[in-house]
């Protein structure tokens, strides 16, 4: 396999020989292209990593118990891999997850997480989650008519309620002069902390998640701090501080070729968390729900050539996956991408298409060796982050998945076929 040379996306050899080899093994389990092909190493790898910054400045990890120390959690973002054999596995180490939806709810309880293990967040979940009469979930409110159409249900319920709030760090970042659409204004959230202690709900969280590639741990400073404050004002110390995702990707680029954590190192965060957690009194856990800086590394995108085309100074490859149909994140973001086989000799200017009938479709724009030719296989790395949600089924079916963890690797979802892609007309 072969790697372009002239963007630096500081993968360590190690990931990738890890899928240089699990790619052969794949190709020769499954020629279904497109397939993603997830593993649970890389994310062991990344919790392992996250875990040692946080127990060196002091907190309690999530797995050992000392009553003394604030701790903390990792919740599974659910929306960012919504793949069965992840949760499996997630569950199966005893970990929590977080969901937005009731496909997502859904999903969970039937993956047989406990609902003591479950966080429910999003927006307007008033118009579906009181169908579920399960007690003890972790549940943070979004709004003002979430809490007054379920208030009622978490006290039935024992609901573990928390509140999501809207810092002023939080915005739309392609209108950055716009706030985004989730929770309440700190203002806002003292009138809701105050209604729901009235009510004499278990009221344990506080919650905001600012957006997806936070670029320093400055950033989340100011957030905790915005809600310190409003804590003193609101006269209430929370038991968790939810801190939600936004660590940023790893080695991915910007369409202009710049990395998106570099200003962003695990030990200044942790420390930076260390400081945060002596504005909280009797703070025992911060939650932490990170999707992308968790997820993305664990997943590829393997598509194959079908096509060569030459026209006015650029080669085109055909494919048989691409952006519209696997890989909406290529609008924003380079991805690193492998070669299978191997091809040497000069690179040219190469565009990879994928199949569908849209000049949006294009994975990549760079150099890739002229000798590639029609059936050879591309891998687009890091595609385990919003790449299943955001598939399509834009003239084709969607892609095979196949999954590997300690046990191996098997096909986990099959490509989708004709019946299936038109079955679900009436
Ligand atoms: C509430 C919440 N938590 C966690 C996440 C995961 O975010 P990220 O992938 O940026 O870490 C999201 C993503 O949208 C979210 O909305």
């Amino acid at each position: 396999m072969k790697t372009p040379a002239s963007l630096k996306f500081g993968h360590a050899p190690e990931t990738i020989e890890l899928w240089k080899r699990l790619v052969r093994e794949a190709l020769s389990l499954s020629s279904a292209t497109p397939l993603y092909l997830l593993s649970s190493q890389p994310i062991a790898e990344r919790v392992a990593e996250l875990d040692k910054a946080l127990t060196g400045a002091g907190f309690k990890s999530e797995i050992t118990d000392r009553p003394t120390k604030v701790g903390f959690r990792h919740w599974l973002s659910c929306k960012t891999q919504p793949a069965a054999p992840l949760l499996r596995w997630w569950r199966e180490q005893g970990r929590s997850i977080e969901v937005v939806s009731e496909f997502e709810l859904r999903a969970a309880l039937t993956e047989g997480f406990a609902p003591e293990k479950i966080l429910v967040n999003g927006p307007a979940k008033h118009h579906w989650l009181s169908q579920f009469a399960v007690r003890e979930l972790a549940v943070n409110f979004d709004s003002p008519a979430e809490i007054a159409k379920l208030l009622p249900f978490a006290k039935k319920l024992n609901w573990r309620c928390g509140v999501r709030i809207n810092p002023s760090e939080e915005f739309d970042p392609e209108n950055p002069q716009f706030p985004t659409q989730f929770g309440f204004t700190p203002d806002a959230a003292v009138g809701a902390i105050k209604k729901l202690q009235r009510a004499k709900v278990q009221l344990e969280t506080l919650h905001f998640h600012l957006r997806s590639n936070v670029s320093s741990a400055q950033i989340f400073q100011c957030a905790i701090a915005e809600i310190a404050e409003l804590c003193r004002v609101a006269k209430f110390n929370p038991l968790h501080l939810d801190i939600g995702g936004g660590m940023p990707v790893r080695h991915v680029l910007t369409r202009g070729s710049k990395v998106f954590d570099g200003e962003f190192g695990l030990r200044a965060y942790a420390e930076m968390l260390r400081q945060s957690v002596k504005l909280f009194p009797g703070l025992r856990e911060i939650w932490l729900e990170n999707g992308r800086w968790l997820s993305a590394g664990s997943g590829v995108l393997v598509v194959k050539i079908l096509d060569v085309k030459e026209r006015r100074g650029v080669r085109q490859l055909i494919c048989d996956g691409g952006r519209t149909m696997n890989a909406l994140m290529s609008l924003w973001e380079q991805h690193r991408i492998l070669t299978v086989p191997e091809r040497s000799g000069a690179d040219v200017l190469t565009v990879v298409h994928g199949p569908t009938c849209m000049a949006f479709d294009q994975l990549a724009r760079l150099a890739l060796p002229r000798s590639l030719k029609a059936g050879d296989h591309l891998v687009w790395l890091d595609a385990g982050a919003y790449h299943l949600p955001w598939e399509t089924r834009f003239s084709h079916g969607h892609a095979a998945v196949l999954w590997h963890d300690e046990s191996g690797l098997k096909l986990a979802r099959e490509r989708q076929d004709f019946d299936n892609f038109w079955g679900v007309w009436k």
